[in-house]
């Protein structure tokens, strides 16, 4: 990152902290559901909270003219962590003025409409999927009032962690890497380097094992019995000699390196690509402030508790804790995040027992959850389901469920080993919804959109087709 590209991300951010700091009456904050909305809500409703404005939060799945028309009315709008795609629709319905904090890459570039001021890290060349998130964003519009404290930045760190931004083989980069080097320099948070197991250090090791799917590990992620006889194969004591469960943070760096060197192995014996392998290696960063015994006082754990809260539709619980709950909303998020793994794992078996949950089309394989899986987990059971081969990873894994309003919700998940080969699924995905009266995007390797129940056959037959022109001219 340039520090021309920041300065001129910093103008941005200023422009829109003066706004906010400029209005009064009811500000009505809109936000996506996931860690990285929930965490940057809350920083933009912490930074009114400190100016003594009044203000409500609404969470949304996506910004789509139902979602809009859903929203109250009052006297000044922020959207974080969307509406870059929407700012033409927001004006038009009325929600201004208003401020959009936004790191999707835009439709097109910056689009001028009155009364609304957009910071967007693409619109300034800095990369908003791995260098700054909504969080960032709403970070650095509190930094511009003088008003960031500890907790604004372990929100910041956490929306970027929860949004996968700490995979580079440093952790958090450019603007991401701004924000935490302020806050080590306060003595805020510190970071250190190890394997990035679920729950690392704090959690039992065949918990951490067992629950680790960032990346998968086939074999042993949500099988407890396997976890177990691999830390016995590996030598490592699954309880210490008090009786007690060992954690990372118990092991003896001569046992942490016979644990890395063991999962690696396994890895590669499986066929895990090591991109992938070198994924389990990374940053921790621990929030200082934060009580030792608990969740919050790492990135990781943090982002998971906020997603989860997020997608089982109890985001209420995530703002809490982003607005400081340490106790009732802390105790309720942790069950929600015990439930959501229990379900995602409940899922997953299902699927690996029960072959015909997956259709195979000429081009592409249809995983239908309709009435089983929440619109809200798809894309999480999608991305498992592919990345732990329980199908064909040489073709798009589109999985469906319903949605409201007689809608489905589709998530599609494209393997490395494709994508490698052009394959930039998101267009393919766009046109397609399109086409039936939805709407949808994304990326290479992962896509979604909702579309109307009647469409859903022709959706797929459309995407069957053009997936296959797309193989047969090479990508
Ligand atoms: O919902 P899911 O996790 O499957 O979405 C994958 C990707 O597709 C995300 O990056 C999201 O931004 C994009 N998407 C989209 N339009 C939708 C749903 C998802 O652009 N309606």
């Amino acid at each position: 990152m340039s520090g021309g590209n920041f300065s001129a991300l910093s103008g941005l951010t200023s422009r829109v902290a003066e706004k906010l700091r400029e209005a009064s009456g009811l500000y009505v904050l809109v936000t996506h559901y996931d860690a990285d909305g929930l965490a940057s809500a809350s920083i933009i409703a912490r930074l009114l909270m400190k100016l003594d404005r009044d203000f409500v939060i609404r969470v949304v799945d996506q910004l789509d003219e139902l979602s809009l028309q859903s929203l109250p009315r009052g006297d000044f709008y922020v959207f974080t962590d969307l509406g870059s795609s929407s700012i033409e629709s927001i004006a038009k319905m009325g929600f201004t003025p208003a401020i959009v904090l936004d790191h999707h890459e835009p439709l097109r570039g910056q689009v001028k409409v009155e009364d609304t001021w957009e910071v967007n890290p693409h619109l300034v060349g800095i990369n908003g999927g791995r260098e700054i998130s909504a969080s960032g964003l709403a970070y650095l519009v509190a930094k511009h009032l003088n008003l960031v404290d500890h907790d604004m930045a372990y929100l910041a760190v956490t929306g970027a962690v929860g949004d996968r931004q700490d995979s580079a083989p440093n952790g958090l980069v450019g603007p991401n890497k701004l924000i935490v080097e302020e806050a080590m320099s306060k003595g805020w948070i510190s970071s250190s380097s190890g394997l990035r197991l679920y729950g690392v250090p704090r959690y039992p090791l065949v918990k951490s094992l067992m629950y680790t799917v960032d990346p998968l590990l086939p074999g042993l992620t949500y099988d407890e019995a396997a976890c177990q006889r691999f830390l016995e194969v590996t030598g490592i004591p699954a309880k210490k000699a008090d009786g007690s469960p060992m954690t990372y943070g118990d092991l003896r760096p001569e046992e942490k390196s016979r644990l890395a060197t063991a999962l690696i192995k396994h890895l590669l014996a499986k066929g895990i690509n090591p991109q992938a392998v070198d994924s389990l290696f990374g940053f921790t960063y621990e929030f200082l402030f934060e009580a030792e015994s608990s969740p919050l006082r790492y990135a990781h754990e943090y982002a998971q508790l906020l997603n989860a809260c997020g997608r089982l539709k109890r985001h209420g619980v995530g703002l809490a804790i982003g607005l400081g709950d340490r106790e009732r909303a802390l105790s309720q998020a942790e069950a929600i995040s015990l439930e959501y793994r229990r379900r995602l794992a409940q899922y997953l078996s299902l699927i690996r027992n029960d072959p015909s949950y997956i259709r195979l089309l000429n081009n592409i394989q249809v995983l239908k959850l309709s009435g089983l899986v929440d619109d809200r987990v798809l894309g999480a059971v999608s991305s498992i389901v592919l990345s732990s081969y329980m199908c064909d990873v040489s073709r798009p894994l589109v999985s469906l469920t319903t949605s409201s309003h007689g809608r489905i919700k589709v998530s599609v998940r494209v393997h490395e080993s494709l994508s490698r080969r052009g394959v930039d699924i998101g267009p393919l995905v766009k046109e397609a919804a399109e086409k039936v009266g939805g709407s949808g995007g994304g990326h290479a390797v992962a896509a979604g959109a909702i579309i109307p129940e009647e469409g859903c056959d022709v959706f797929l037959k459309l995407l069957d087709e053009t997936m296959g022109l797309r193989l047969a001219r090479g990508g």
